[in-house]
């Protein structure tokens, strides 16, 4: 299905900061790798990526603010909108030489996601939606969320805390509940995708904490576009600003939500 004009320059950005990506992750063994934060790895490819993308997003809609994983935030002169830009989300793949990442671009609209890129390069996938008009994979195929109501049937994937941050106890005892009545439990490392996924029925259901706008401002809406439910996982009213996600489709939503309060009492 064919998109907004500005879906369109968003495709085009990601299409052509991927060049860089393909183009190192070939080389990555050569990458010249820096410590942003134990196991939080950023590259040289990183702040390219988000160059291009930035160079990009300006030049087709210069008032546009800008929110980045590298650069942080850029103001614009239009008050509404801004730019949700992660370069490369799943840099800890990247380096490993594990073709699973992608770059994320959002665009917000008064507080609210209403257009969605999700690129995986090495796949050569590209999840786009945008708001009251369907979640797309390359263009053709309409996304939606897979339709199985019981956990015992369910893929499940998930976020494992760093070895330095979060509460690792309590992704422990999260675990130990999904684990006990899930089919079967994944970590893939790409919030973005992790998202992507449930929206095109890959995986059913997706929980992670401790995320930041970036690595989910897009998936977010792709996974509404495809009919899914998407959410903060203690009930807080605005899952990009808490970061601790939960998705899949309205009924394991619920179910897993329980399961999640449940470890935590
Ligand atoms: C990370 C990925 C990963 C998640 C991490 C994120 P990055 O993003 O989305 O799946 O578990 O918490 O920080 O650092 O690769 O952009
Ligand atoms: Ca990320
Ligand atoms: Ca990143």
């Amino acid at each position: 299905m064919a998109g907004s004009p500005t879906l369109t320059v968003m495709v085009n950005a990601a299409r052509k900061a991927s060049r860089a990506i393909r183009r190192d992750f070939g080389e990555v063994e050569n990458l010249q790798v820096s410590l942003k934060g134990p196991a939080n790895f950023v590259t040289r490819t990183d702040r390219r990526v988000e160059e291009i993308l930035a160079e990009d997003l300006k030049k087709a809609r210069p008032g546009f603010a800008l929110l980045m994983e590298e650069s942080g935030i850029t103001p614009g002169s239009d008050a509404e909108h801004r730019w949700v830009v992660d370069p490369i989300d799943g840099t800890t793949n990247f380096i490993h030489g594990i073709g699973h990442f992608a770059i994320s671009i959002a665009l917000e609209r008064a507080g609210e996601i209403i257009a969605a890129v999700v690129y995986n390069p090495i796949a050569d996938e590209m999840f786009t939606a945008e708001r009251g008009r369907g979640a797309y994979l390359n263009d053709r195929r309409r996304l939606r969320v897979a339709a199985r109501r019981a956990l015992s049937e369910a893929v499940v994937a998930c976020g494992i805390p760093h070895h330095d941050r979060g509460d690792h106890a309590r992704f422990r005892a999260e675990l130990t509940n999904v684990q006990a009545t899930a089919a079967g439990l994944r970590r893939f490392g790409a919030a973005s995708l992790d998202l992507c996924w449930v929206a095109a029925g890959r995986i059913d259901a997706y929980w992670e904490r401790g995320l930041e706008a970036w690595d989910i401002a897009a998936g977010s809406l792709i996974v509404r576009e495809a009919g899914g439910t998407i959410g903060d996982i203690d009930g807080e009213p605005d899952v990009l600003k808490t970061g601790n996600v939960l998705a899949g489709n309205e009924m394991l939503y619920a179910r897993l939500k329980e399961q999640l309060a449940a470890a935590g009492a």
